[in-house]
């Protein structure tokens, strides 16, 4: 008996979890459900899986547990959109309901080929990890194929148990399949193989190899070509830390440089950390159709505490941002048609900060605030959000650190780790602040806090849990200018 077939409207287990869904959507609340950001109906939600686009809109799925808010038997959930602002629910994708998949349907890509929407992810049953097909030609309900890669095509003295998240991606006649791995002494590896028709793969090369530099696989894999440039994401577990770079217990990276595809060698130019702040991992990209790269990721970190299970969910994604390459390096910015949803602009120039002098005539918790600073001569200056009483999240530029600081510290919540963490209170990072100028762009959205700096130089994201929704702007240990301010309110 095919126990997987989904040619009906979803296979068993994708019907118990929509059916389920349904039924449990009213008991999920909170005050901290954000209003422009994609979170699970119900339950759990950890990476992105298979954003693409496809029959005229873009899709995005997720790892999703519908039935409690933590990480269990995974499925893939599914949303789709037109503009990466307003999300619609679609019936989930995928069940761990299969013979090869039963422990949980893991991360993974999709691709469009011959008007049929392919999902490759992988499939885990009884400890093992091998790679699996399924397919639909309306994007809505999908069929499983079964097992196209299993661990006895991984090179020798590779793990069987950690061998995941292929991301597929076409060049030339072949499609390509960039997966995590890792080897028997615990190197985490990034594995290439290709395939004429998505079903028959052969192995090409380890594309990267880690003397023990992680202390886990690379996750998550991603690769696409950004005006010239070959770009590879992943998500490896335990990066060693690097003065500021790579302070969670899980970092996102990116590699700029070329892949030759036949030997299977990535030339890497550079490769840095993707955002600096708390919350963000797993990141995949899609092109649009108008040939833009926008990136999503998850809005979380793992082995930390979620305040939001409480009220029955937990995890959301980025706004999706859009990247390009500029001297080298990966410059990040919202997606532009979040600008289609500013309400109620609000202007201020040239207002002077200091020990007497905060600006707290903006407010709000579902907002824009775009900002040049005078860095003056203050010791540090910034904007305390989510504030009341004595509660807030700052973000701010440090003179002496030369530091541009994410402190949710006094933000009334604490987000305990485990111990390979120091801390998830405070996160830093570098920024060029030439002639004494530093530009920002900020988004919040309930619990979340997105911080564009310096046009997308460098970005820092995390989830704030605050009640309050005062903003101000200040200086201390000297003076300083907001040149200029714009607010607006973002309403979907
Ligand atoms: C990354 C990850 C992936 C895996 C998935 C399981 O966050 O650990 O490596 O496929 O989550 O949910």
């Amino acid at each position: 008996m095919k126990t997987t077939s989904t040619m009906a409207g979803g296979s068993y287990g994708t019907k118990i979890a929509d059916l389920y869904i349904v039924h449990n959507l009213a008991a999920v609340g909170g005050n901290s459900r954000h209003t422009y950001h994609v979170m699970p109906p119900v339950g759990w939600m950890n990476d992105p899986n298979g954003f693409h686009e496809a029959f005229g809109k873009y899709h995005l799925f997720y790892q999703f547990y519908p039935y409690a808010p933590s990480w269990a038997s995974m499925h893939w959930g599914h949303y789709t959109t037109e503009d990466f602002v307003k999300w619609k629910l679609e019936p989930t994708a995928l069940a761990p309901d299969g013979k090869d998949d039963c422990d949980g349907c893991y991360s993974g890509s999709s691709v469009v080929k011959d008007g049929k929407l392919y999902l490759v992810y992988t499939s885990v049953a009884a400890g093992k990890q091998t790679q699996s097909l399924a397919v639909s030609s309306d994007g809505v309900r999908f069929e499983k194929l079964g097992v196209i890669i299993s661990g006895d095509q991984l090179p020798e003295g590779c793990l069987k148990t950690d061998f995941r998240d292929p991301k597929v991606f076409k060049r030339g006649r072949y499609y390509y399949l960039l997966a995590g791995g890792m080897s028997e002494a615990g190197e985490g590896m990034l594995l290439l193989y290709r395939s004429l028709n998505l079903i028959d793969w052969e192995f090409v090369n380890v594309l990267r190899k880690d003397g023990l530099t992680t202390r886990g696989i690379y996750e998550c894999p991603d690769f696409f070509e950004l005006g010239g440039t070959d770009v590879m994401l992943a998500s490896p577990q335990g990066y060693r830390t690097d003065d500021w770079r790579y302070e969670n217990e899980q970092s996102s990276v990116y590699m700029l440089g070329k892949l030759d595809e036949k030997k299977g060698v990535f030339e890497k130019d550079y490769e840095d950390e993707i955002d600096g702040g708390f919350d963000f991992y797993a990141p995949q990209t899609l092109k649009t159709k108008d040939g833009r790269i926008v990136m999503i990721a998850w809005m979380q970190m793992w082995h930390r505490l979620f305040p939001t299970a409480k009220h029955g969910w937990a995890g959301a994604m980025i706004l999706p941002r859009e990247l390009s390459v500029k001297d080298g390096k990966l410059y990040q910015s919202p997606v532009r048609e979040i600008e289609r949803y500013r309400w109620n602009p609000v202007r201020f120039e040239n207002v002077t900060l200091g020990s007497r002098n905060e600006l707290t005539k903006v407010n709000g918790t579902k907002i824009e605030l775009c900002f040049s600073l005078d860095l003056g001569t203050a010791k540090r200056v910034g904007v305390k959000l989510y504030q009341s009483g004595e509660h807030d999240a700052r973000i701010y530029y440090d003179r002496e650190k030369d530091r541009v600081i994410f402190d949710r510290s006094r933000m009334g919540v604490e987000i305990t780790h485990d111990a390979e963490e120091k801390d998830a209170a405070v996160r830093s990072v570098w920024v060029s602040t030439k002639d004494n100028r530093l530009d920002m762009r900020i988004f919040l959205d309930v619990s979340s806090c997105e911080v564009f700096l310096n046009g997308g130089e460098r970005t820092m994201t995390g989830n704030v849990y605050s009640e309050g929704g005062g903003v101000s702007f200040f200086a201390e240990g000297g003076n300083a200018k907001l040149i200029t301010l714009d607010k607006y309110d973002i309403v979907v």
